[in-house]
This record gives C-alpha cells, structure tokens and sequence, in this order.
C-alpha cells in the first residue's frame, strides 16, 4: 500500500481581500500533485496547538466553491496573531505541535502570513532540523502593508491599494462639491504600521479628472506639526477642498505616535504590535482648532483590506500563484522558505515565484525608500506610482446574490 501524503495550511496575521485566493492555490496544487488530505488549521498555529483542523475535502466539492473561495474576503480558516515561544524556551510547544503533526501524517506545513507569521515557519523549520523530523516549512506571502523583504510585493497589497485609491478618488470628489464659498480639509487615515506603501497608493488617484491627494505622510519619515500646519494653510490660499492622506503610524520628531497624542487605544498584541487608531481623528481637530473650518477625519480601517468586490486581478492571481509554488517547493523538499513574487518586467507586466530564505525575512520590515518620498517628505515620487500601478489591475467580479457578493464559509 502507498503511503498517504498529507499537508496542513494555515493563515494567520491580518487579512486580506486574497488571502483565500492562496489557501485555493495550495489546495489545487497540493491535489494536482497527489497529497492525499489537505488539512486546514483552524486559526493557525495557535488552533493547531488545540488540534484545532479540518479536512479541507469537507469544505471544498466543486471548482465552483474554489472560484468562490477566491473571491471571499478575510481568513477563511480563522486566523491569529500568536508569537511561538523561543525553542528553548518552551520545547514543550514544539514537542506538541510536531506530535499533532505526526499524528496526522503531515509531510508539508505550509503558513500564509506577514513577517510576523514569517517568525513561525522559521521556528518549526530550524526545531524539524535540529530534530531530525522530516516535515517542510514553507511561508506563503501575505500582508495589505507590503513590508515583506526580498519579494517585490505581497499578495494582498495590490488590492488594498486599489480600494484605497478608488475610495481616495471618491472622497475628493465628495469634499469638492461643498465648497463654495467654504474651506474643507478631508484627512484620510491609511494603515500600514510602520510602512507607507498603502499611504503611498492614494496618490495613484491623481488622474486626468482629479487631483489626487494634497498631501501624503509616511511613517518612515519623522512628521513635523509645525509644518504640517504651514503646509496646509498654503494650500488653502490656493483651493477650497484640501484632502491629506495620513498613515496610522506615523510619529512625531519624538517618537511618539500621532495617534497616542489623542489617547489612542492601549492595546498591543503578541508581537508588541500596538493598535494605531486615530491619527486622522487627532489632525482633523488640531486643524479645525487652528484654522477654525470644517474639517473630516475617514479611516478606512479594515475597509481597505477586506473590499473584495474591488480586488484586483493581477492580484487574485498572484495570491493563488504563491500558494501553489509553496506546494511544489514543499514538495521537492523545500523547507524554511517563503515563496516570494519576482517582478520580470513593467511593460507587459509579468511576475513569477521562487523562494527564499524564511531567515532572511521574518521579523524584518521593508520600508519605503527615501528617494521614493519628495524632499519635503509630503507626496510621493513617479518611481512609485510606476512601482505599484501594474498590482492593481484588472478586476475580479464577486458572484453576487441578490444584489450582494457571495462568500464561501467554513461550515
Ligand atoms: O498587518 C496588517 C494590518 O492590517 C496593519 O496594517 C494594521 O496596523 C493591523 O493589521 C491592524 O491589526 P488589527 O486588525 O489586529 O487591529
């Protein structure tokens, strides 16, 4: 009798609008390549911890439920923001999980994530060494903030930007229309921690029809209040309607988050994440208090990483791209990798997936580079814009129901 082949996926960190997208890619690959059970942790490793799984045939019957599967927001298994203790630390936590694993005979571990989820591909892949165990590690990228080093973008990137940019688009067009006569500053708060890649994308709403953003602040440059404030009451002698994009994170000279200035939440997760809130809030009533007009704050919040009815095509395609090469590494005996997305050119477009050492990755954040930022570090450059417009093309239609777009769910 053959052996059975097994695999186990997981997600895990902040979603994403494709998330599913790479979860279908392994699914498909892994029953292309003749894995006998595709197992889903249910909240990733931390679920795991709990035996916490299913049998993905249970949930999957039909390519149709697979093209719908591509099509639904967040994390259709569950996710969670769990940090793995050092090995030596708690072997404890290694002991059981390669015993869970064992017992279900899982020969490849494939975890969808950010840098943070990077972390625990590492972690297992360095204990299945130094143990002789013979499972494969391998990390699918994923995370709308596009922090992750050595791939050019990460799945998840494309569309939240694409959202972003539509939304900012309309925005403008709204706070346009009532100011006759009358001055109005729209502030648009764009996540993204510590990297302004998100940020950076309202400005693809600079079209032949509008103007784009007025201003944009990243977080990877120190934000000066001082002349924040000149800046805008410049623009003011000039146009009615200002509309800033400010992201989550930024700080001030001295460190501290903007957002802390107005309270903020206290919160911080198991990565020592805090939650950053209420950036565009605090500026909007600063200005309001120092100019004396109308001003609107907008957080597009989880908005912008859960609007799958605006995801883009290129970007469904590469999310389901790296989830199948993540199989296939696995599977030619691949291990603390992640499946990374190498741009082959601008003009057409075209990308494909290696990997990489999960090392080289984890816990490392990709910022944007200063000479993509202007010199006064409030707008971007054409670099930029050109980096990031092919991700957002193309469009994926939901399968709407009733007027709404259908999802697929874990039953
Ligand atoms: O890591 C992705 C991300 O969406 C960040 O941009 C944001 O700061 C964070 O997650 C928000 O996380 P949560 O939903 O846990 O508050």
């Amino acid at each position: 009798m053959t052996k059975k082949r097994n695999i186990i996926v997981g997600q895990s960190g902040g979603p994403t609008s494709v998330i599913n997208s790479s979860l279908a890619g392994v699914y498909k690959t892994a029953k292309e390549r003749g894995f006998d059970k595709v197992y889903g942790m249910l909240h990733g490793i931390q679920g795991l911890l709990d035996e916490q799984y299913v049998d993905l045939s249970s949930q999957i019957h039909t390519d149709m439920e697979l093209e719908l599967l591509m099509r639904t927001p967040s994390a259709f298994l569950g996710s969670c923001r769990y940090k793995l203790p050092e090995i030596h630390d708690n072997p404890a936590v290694y002991e059981k999980i390669f015993m869970i694993l064992d017992k279900l005979g899982i020969e490849a571990f494939i975890y969808i994530g950010g840098n943070d989820s990077m972390d625990t591909i590492k972690k297992l892949s360095d204990y299945a060494i130094i143990k002789g165990h013979n499972q494969k590690f391998l990390g699918v990228p994923k995370t709308i903030d596009n922090d992750l080093a050595q791939t050019d973008h990460t799945p998840g990137f494309g569309s939240a930007a694409k959202y972003i940019a539509a939304s900012t688009k309309e925005v403008i067009r709204d706070a346009l229309c009532l100011t006759y006569n009358k001055e109005m500053i729209t502030i648009i708060e764009i996540m993204g921690r510590n990297a302004g890649w998100l940020t950076g994308a309202t400005a693809l709403s600079r079209t032949e029809e509008c103007d784009g953003p007025d201003l944009i602040y990243l977080p990877e440059l120190p934000f000066d209040i001082d002349k924040f404030l000149n800046n805008v009451k410049e623009l003011l002698k000039k146009k009615h309607s200002i509309v800033i994009a400010v992201s989550e994170g930024i700080k001030l000279m001295d460190g501290r988050y903007v957002c802390e200035l107005s309270g903020g939440t206290n919160y911080v997760d198991a990565f020592g994440h805090k939650q950053l809130q209420g950036t565009a809030a605090y500026l909007a009533s600063f200005l309001s208090a120092e100019i004396g007009c109308k001003t609107r704050s907008i957080e597009f919040s989880t908005l912008q990483r859960c609007a799958s009815h605006m995801a883009s095509r290129v970007d469904i395609n590469e999310a389901f791209m790296v989830g199948g090469a993540a199989v296939k590494a696995a599977d030619e005996g691949d291990t603390g990798k992640m499946v990374v997305i190498d741009r082959v050119s601008d003009d057409p477009y075209m990308s494909a997936a290696s990997t990489y050492d999960v090392h080289l990755i984890a816990n490392n954040e990709k910022l944007v580079p200063r000479n993509w930022v202007n010199q006064e570090g409030n707008y971007i450059t054409d670099d930029f814009i050109n980096y990031i417009e092919p991700l957002i093309q193309g469009d994926c239609q939901p399968f709407m129901v009733n007027g709404l777009p259908q999802h697929l769910v874990l039953k």
